[in-house]
């Protein structure tokens, strides 16, 4: 939670949105979208994504920290083989809906929020879809870029492949 904080506070490239219910107060969607003027860099950005134990501290209960960390930290190195290096771009990081609250268009907000900033600074805006968010991106002007990446998460004790598509929108001329 502290790092959180911390990032929330300190890390100018990100901004974190938040669709709320006027009705009920209740957040129904939340998005990290971080713009990067000089690009992506793995050595800056993996030490806010991975997880790092706290001694002494079991929170949060029950996570796969190892799973955690191999999926975000193998997720962000692909990113120097389909990024254009040192260039400007907008990232989303992070989407989710509440449960009950899907389907209202929620999350579409949040991502026509990042594209169009992309759009006014004239740079791509990029993603790594998981199955269940691709097409949702896919209604949003995103294409996918190269192979997907095909992840054996078996070493983690968990007994399935995650597929995730890299996925950008790019300016148009
Ligand atoms: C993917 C996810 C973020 C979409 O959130 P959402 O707020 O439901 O998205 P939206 O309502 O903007 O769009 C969902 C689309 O599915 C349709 N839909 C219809 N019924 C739906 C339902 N019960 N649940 C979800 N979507 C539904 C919507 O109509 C919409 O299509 P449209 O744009 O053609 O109308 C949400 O399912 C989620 O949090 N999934 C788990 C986390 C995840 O996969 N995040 C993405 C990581 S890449």
């Amino acid at each position: 939670m502290s790092k959180q904080r911390s990032r929330f506070l300190g890390d100018r490239s990100a901004t974190y949105l938040k669709v709320v219910d006027e009705d009920t107060d209740e957040i129904v969607s939340i998005a990290r979208w971080h713009y990067y003027p000089n690009g992506y860099s793995y050595t800056d950005g993996i030490p806010w994504e991975i997880h790092s134990p706290v001694e002494g501290q079991s929170f949060p209960l029950g996570m796969n920290i190892e799973l955690h960390n191999f999926i975000l930290s193998e997720r962000d190195a692909e990113r120097k083989n389909w990024m254009e290096k040192g260039a400007p771009c907008w990232i989303l990081m992070h989407l989710v809906t509440r449960p009950s609250q899907r389907g209202r268009g929620a999350a579409g907000m949040l991502i026509d929020w990042g594209v169009e900033k992309a759009r006014k600074d004239g740079v791509p805006a990029y993603l790594e879809a998981s199955a269940m968010g691709r097409p949702i991106y896919e209604k949003h002007e995103f294409s996918q870029i190269g192979d997907l990446i095909q992840l054996d998460l078996r070493p983690f004790g968990v007994d399935m492949d995650i597929v995730m598509a890299k996925m950008g929108v790019f300016p148009k001329n």
